[in-house]
């Protein structure tokens, strides 16, 4: 891992006991990069009323958005609970694709093994401005 890849894992790890995961005890963080090499984390955070429920994915990059950035290098994406490797589903996705095509993932599983993609390997063919 590179530097900046280093302070992103080492941000969603400081943030991950922040995740309110009361109904699916799935704590999972993100960390994302700015290109002017600010970090921005977010967690999951549930409802009562499931489908209201935010992933980690996009609460930090709504609050990167919300802070006025708006493009992007890196993700990193971590969790906590099941063992399932948190790779951004489908919304979050969708949603990533809006700001950074060329958007770096790296999802860590909870035993250590690290993943290495991006956002085009597994979005590809999105349907966003040409
Ligand atoms: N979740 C995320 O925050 N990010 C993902 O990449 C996958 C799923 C959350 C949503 C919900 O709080 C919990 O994980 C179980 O689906």
């Amino acid at each position: 891992m590179n530097r900046d890849e280093e302070k992103l894992l080492q941000a969603a790890t400081k943030a991950l006991p922040l995740a309110y995961a009361p109904y699916s005890n799935y704590k999972v963080a993100a960390a994302i990069l700015t290109n002017e090499g600010k970090i921005f984390t977010g967690v999951n955070v549930e409802n009562a009323s499931y489908s209201l429920t935010i992933c980690a994915e996009r609460a930090a990059l709504f609050s990167a958005v919300s802070a006025g950035y708006r493009s992007f290098s890196h993700l990193v994406v971590i969790s906590e609970g099941n063992g399932f490797m948190p790779y951004p589903c489908g919304a979050c996705r969708q949603v990533l694709m809006e700001f950074s095509p060329d958007l770096k993932i790296i999802v860590a599983g909870e035993t250590g093994n690290i993943m290495r993609t991006s956002l085009a390997e597994l979005l590809p063919y999105s349907f966003k401005q040409a």
